[in-house]
């Protein structure tokens, strides 16, 4: 185990092992700026040739584990990254979403007191209800479906707190991680038309997809400054999935007259998905300095990284 230099803060981050939490504790150890404590579900999922940050396994449901686990380390800054992110699942499974998504974060916010952290909390452009995106920090919120419910009802619980907090709100994230569990839209898409299917992708939804490397930077850019309320961190390019899925074939030179148009009222998915969301994230570019990439310069940094994985 790794003893915290005196001079550097402590950061725990949660859910280390997900696509955000593996880019948070690769760009923290870059950055070098803060002592880094990765947690996650069971063991470390984390490549084994990184170094130079502590693991520790926190199951963020066990409120002892919460507490036991902050006992130790005393993080000065958390970055609270782990959820139930499967939205059709957390449609059909709700108290195991309700559990991880708010009673979760119940336990980091009275753990975080206990200890006077700062928190950052990951949340999600499905808090609206897409009638009214590009939304703003200030917009109102409308769920439409039980994940954006549940993580409405967790950025509630942390207003309500007394710690000093910043929630950086997110969309549609892509990218590649060590030993990926879940895909994503830019993934997805290559894979498929690598294999000749045809693709059904909907043109009647907008999002500002977000590479997993700006979201990572934004709140560590939010933990450094303790940058306090809400901030929009996603890409500021507005697109359809249709669009997403041309963008990639054109960049991976794959055969886009297999990807077809579609409107949601055709595509049927558990659970219903806002129409028109994405961001304006001039907040975050004026307060933060945050400066997110093109969907196109996202693509070609996960092409490279897809290069080295092979
Ligand atoms: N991905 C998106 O498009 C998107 C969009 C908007 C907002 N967000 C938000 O961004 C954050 C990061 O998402 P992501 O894309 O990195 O998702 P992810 O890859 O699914 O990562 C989530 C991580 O949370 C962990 N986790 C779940 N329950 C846990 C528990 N009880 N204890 C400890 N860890 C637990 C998971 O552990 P296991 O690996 O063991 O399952 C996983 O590693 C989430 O808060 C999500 O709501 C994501």
């Amino acid at each position: 185990m790794n003893t915290p230099k005196k001079n550097k803060p402590t950061l725990l981050v949660t859910g280390a092992n997900g696509l955000l939490g593996q880019k948070l504790v690769n760009r923290l150890l870059e950055k070098d700026s803060f002592h880094v404590i990765a947690t996650g579900r069971g063991a470390c999922r984390l490549p084994q040739t990184w170094e130079g940050f502590t693991y520790a396994s926190m199951d963020i449901t066990d409120k002892e584990n919460v507490l036991e686990v902050f006992q130790r380390y005393s993080p000065e800054v958390v970055i609270h990254g782990a959820a139930m992110t499967n939205v059709d699942e957390c449609e059909t499974a709700q108290e195991a979403c309700y559990q991880q998504n708010v009673a979760a974060v119940g336990n980091i916010i009275v753990a975080a007191e206990q200890y006077h952290s700062f928190l950052v909390h990951v949340s999600t452009d499905f808090i609206f209800d897409g009638e009214a995106g590009p939304y703003t920090e200030d917009a109102v919120p409308n769920p439409v479906n039980y994940y954006g419910e549940t993580k409405l009802q967790a950025e509630a619980l942390i207003q309500q707190s007394s710690l000093n907090w910043g929630i950086a709100r997110t969309v549609l994230v892509y990218g590649i991680s060590h030993d990926m569990s879940r895909s994503n839209i830019v993934l997805w898409v290559k894979k498929s038309l690598e294999e000749g299917k045809d693709l059904q992708l909907v043109d009647d939804q907008l999002r500002t997809p977000t590479l997993a490397e700006d979201l990572a930077e934004g709140c560590i850019l939010m933990a450094e400054q303790r940058a306090k309320g809400v901030f929009n961190i996603s890409g500021d390019e507005l697109l359809t999935p249709y669009d997403m899925a041309i963008q990639t074939a054109e960049f991976f030179k794959l055969d886009k007259t297999k990807i077809n148009k579609t409107d949601s009222s055709a595509f049927r998915q558990t659970a219903k998905r806002p129409m028109k969301t994405g961001f304006v994230v001039q907040k975050a570019k004026d307060q933060l300095n945050f400066k997110p990439k093109s969907f196109t310069e996202g693509i070609e940094i996960l092409a490279k990284q897809l290069n080295l994985a092979n």
